[in-house]
C-alpha cells in the first residue's frame, strides 16, 4: 500500500486491493481519515454520550498516518455476488451501474443472522435500501468526486450546489453506514451475554465505559430513545491525540465519518431495519441485537484503524 495524504483537508488516501469481491482496478483507492474536516458540525449528530479518554497516546501525526475511511473500488461493476446458501444470494441491484462506488455484497446468507433478524428484512435492506444509496450517490456525484468517495463526505461543505450536497449527506451516508453495519454482523450465538468483545477493543471498552454491560446498556439506551429514523454508533474521536472512544446517535443516515471520526460499532434504528420480524418494538430488536455483534470484526476495525 502507498499511502498519500492530502494534509490541507485533514484526508490522506491509500491504494490498494480489496478484499471479497472488490477488485483492484487503477483507480482503486482506499481513503484514510485523519482529522476532523472543516465541514463537521456537530448538527449533524444528537450527540455523544460517554467521552472517557484512553491511556494510549497517540501523536496527532499517527493520527495522520493510521485513521482510516472505507475502501472504495472504482471502474468495477456493480453486479456483485454473495455467498450462495438456503438463505439465497445476496446482490447488488442487479442492474449494471457503471460506476465508481460499489455495491459489496451481503457477506453472509440472507437467513444467517435468523432468528434475531429475518432473511427477508435482511434481502430488502442489502438489496433495495443499500443498492439505492449506492445507486443514488453514484448518480448525484461527478466522476472526479466519486475518486474520492467516501471521504467527500468528510468535507461536504466543498459541493457547491446544495440539493447535490444534501444528496451525497443522504446517500452516500446510507452507503457507508450500512457497509459497515452489514460487516460487523455475523450468525447469532446462543447467549448474548457470551458474545463479547476481547483484545485491545474489549480493554478499551472497559476502560471508557466501566465494564461490557455498562457499555450496552448505555449504548442500548441510546437507541431504543432516539427519535425517529438514524444510528447509534460507537465511534473513535479523530481528533483526539488519545483514543477516545464515544456512543453517538445520529439522524437519518448521518454517519461519524462527517465529524471526522472513525465507526467502530453502529445500529441502524430505522424502521426499515426491524419492523417486519419486531414490528413496533425497537427495543426487542436492540435487545436481541447484541447476539449477532461480529465483535472480531470490530476489534479488527479498532485495532486496524481501517474498515471492511
Ligand atoms: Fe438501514
Amino acid at each position: 500500500m502507498t499511502l498519500v495524504f492530502d494534509v490541507p483537508r485533514g484526508v490522506a488516501f491509500v491504494s490498494g486491493g480489496l478484499s471479497g469481491v472488490q477488485r483492484r482496478s487503477s483507480a482503486s483507492v482506499a481513503c484514510w481519515l485523519v482529522a476532523r474536516p472543516p465541514d463537521s458540525s456537530k448538527r449533524h449528530c444528537k450527540g455523544g454520550v460517554s467521552s472517557l479518554s484512553l491511556q494510549t497516546e497517540v501523536s496527532r501525526r499517527a493520527v495522520l498516518r493510521t485513521l482510516v475511511l472505507l475502501p472504495v473500488a472504482v471502474g468495477m461493476s456493480s453486479q456483485v455476488n454473495a455467498a450462495t446458501a438456503t438463505g439465497g444470494t445476496a446482490t447488488g441491484s442487479g442492474t449494471s451501474l457503471g460506476i465508481e462506488v460499489p455495491v459489496p455484497p451481503l457477506p453472509y446468507p440472507y437467513n444467517a443472522l435468523e432468528p434475531v433478524i429475518d432473511a427477508k428484512t435482511m434481502r430488502l435492506h442489502h438489496d433495495k435500501h443499500f443498492v439505492g444509496y449506492v445507486t443514488k450517490v453514484n448518480a448525484a456525484l461527478t466522476e472526479e468526486q466519486r475518486k474520492t468517495f467516501p471521504s467527500i463526505l468528510t468535507r461536504l461543505s466543498t459541493i457547491p450546489d446544495r440539493t447535490v450536497r444534501e444528496t451525497v449527506r443522504n446517500q452516500g451516508g446510507g452507503a457507508i453506514n450500512h457497509r459497515v453495519f452489514f460487516e460487523i454482523m455475523r450468525t447469532p450465538v446462543a447467549d448474548a451475554q457470551k458474545n463479547t468483545p476481547g483484545g485491545a477493543l474489549g480493554d478499551a471498552i472497559n476502560r471508557q465505559f466501566g465494564s461490557l454491560a455498562a457499555f450496552q446498556k448505555e449504548f442500548a439506551q441510546a437507541a431504543k430513545t432516539l427519535f425517529g429514523s438514524g444510528w447509534v454508533w460507537l465511534y473513535e474521536v479523530g481528533k483526539s491525540p488519545r483514543r477516545e472512544l464515544k456512543i453517538g446517535t445520529f439522524a437519518n443516515q448521518d454517519s461519524p465519518l462527517m465529524q471526522g471520526n472513525m465507526p467502530l460499532l453502529g445500529l441502524d434504528v430505522w424502521e426499515h431495519a426491524y419492523y417486519l420480524r419486531y414490528g413496533p418494538d425497537r427495543g426487542a430488536y436492540v435487545d436481541a441485537w447484541w447476539r449477532v455483534v461480529n465483535w472480531p470484526a470490530v476489534e479488527k476495525i479498532f485495532e486496524t484503524r481501517q474498515l471492511p
